[in-house]
C-alpha cells in the first residue's frame, strides 16, 4: 500500500528546526518544582512540630512522679492492644516520623542547593534582624537537631553506652523505667547541658519554620496570619521552656 503524505505529516516534515534558545528540552528529566518541594517541607515540618508539642505534653508528666511517668511510657507501648500488637502504636509513630525526617531533610537540601546555584556569586544579604538571623541558621540548626535525635535515641530509648547512663534499664513486658533512665541521664551535667542547649536551637528552628509555613499560606488575611504566627511562636517557646525545665529541675535536685 503506497503511503500518500497527508497535509499534517507534510507540515511536520517541513517545519524548520527551532533555534536552540527556543527548543523545549523534552529529553531532560523533569525537575520537581520549588513550590511542590516547599509544600513537602511545610507539611513534614508541621507534623514534626505537632509531634514535639505532644512529646512535650508527655515529658511534662515527669513532674507527676515516677509511677505516673512510667505508667505513661508503659501505656505507649501497649496502647490499642489486642487490636494492635505490643509496640504497635510506637512503631506507627516511628515510621511516620522517620518518613517525615527523611523527606524534610532531603527536600531542604535540594532547595538549599538550588538557592545557592541560583544566587551564584552573590551572597544573600538580608537585613531584618532576628528573622534573617534564624533564616540563615536553618541548615545549621537542622543538622544539630538531626545529630541530637541520634543522641537522644541512644541515650533514652536504646541505651547505647556511653551515651546512655551506666544504669540504663530496658523496659520489660510488665514494667517501664523511663523515669529512672531520664533522671540518670540528666544527672550527668554534660548530658543536661546538651538537652538545654538543643532546646534553644530547636526553638529557633521551629519558630522560623512555622513562621515560614504561615507566610507561605499567602491569602489568609492579615489578622489570621498574625494569630497563626503568634501560635507558632508560642509553640516554640513552650517547647523550649517546658523541655529545658526538666534537665534544670534534675540538676537543681527538684526531680530525683
Ligand atoms: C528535654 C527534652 C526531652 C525529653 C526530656 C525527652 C524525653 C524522652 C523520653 C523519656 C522518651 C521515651 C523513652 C522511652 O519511653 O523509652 C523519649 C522518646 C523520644 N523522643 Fe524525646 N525527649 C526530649 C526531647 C526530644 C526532642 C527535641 C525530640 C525530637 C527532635 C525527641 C524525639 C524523641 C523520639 C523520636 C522518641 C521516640 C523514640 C522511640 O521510642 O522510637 N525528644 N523522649
Amino acid at each position: 500500500m503506497s503511503a500518500t503524505p497527508t497535509a499534517a505529516s507534510e507540515a511536520v516534515a517541513t517545519t524548520p528546526e527551532l533555534p536552540p534558545a527556543f527548543q523545549t528540552s523534552a529529553r531532560k528529566p523533569k525537575k520537581l518544582p520549588n513550590w511542590g518541594l516547599k509544600v513537602v517541607l511545610a507539611l513534614t515540618g508541621t507534623i514534626g512540630a505537632l509531634f514535639l508539642a505532644v512529646h512535650l505534653f508527655g515529658n511534662l508528666k515527669v513532674y507527676t512522679g515516677a509511677e505516673h511517668f512510667n505508667e505513661y511510657a508503659y501505656w505507649l507501648r501497649h496502647a490499642g492492644e489486642p487490636l494492635l500488637p505490643a509496640n504497635g502504636l510506637v512503631w506507627v509513630l516511628r515510621v511516620v516520623l522517620a518518613g517525615c525526617i527523611v523527606a524534610h531533610v532531603s527536600v531542604a537540601t535540594i532547595l538549599w542547593v538550588r538557592g545557592r546555584r541560583a544566587r551564584g556569586r552573590f551572597s544573600a544579604k538580608r537585613n531584618n534582624g532576628f528573622r534573617s538571623f534564624s533564616a540563615t541558621l536553618m541548615p545549621l540548626t537542622g543538622l544539630f537537631i538531626l545529630a541530637f535525635v541520634v543522641f537522644h535515641l541512644a541515650d533514652l530509648t536504646l541505651g547505647v553506652k556511653p551515651l546512655a547512663p551506666a544504669t540504663f534499664q530496658e523496659h520489660t513486658d510488665t514494667a517501664a523505667f523511663a523515669y529512672q533512665n531520664l533522671i540518670a541521664s540528666f544527672s550527668r551535667p554534660w548530658s543536661a547541658a546538651i538537652y538545654i542547649g538543643m532546646m534553644v536551637l530547636l526553638a529557633i528552628h521551629v519558630s522560623h519554620g512555622l513562621y515560614t509555613v504561615v507566610s507561605d499560606l499567602g491569602a489568609i488575611g492579615k489578622r489570621l496570619r498574625a494569630i497563626l504566627i503568634t501560635i507558632g511562636g508560642l509553640i516554640a517557646v513552650f517547647i523550649l521552656l517546658g523541655n529545658a525545665s526538666i534537665p534544670i529541675a534534675v540538676l537543681a535536685g527538684v526531680l530525683s
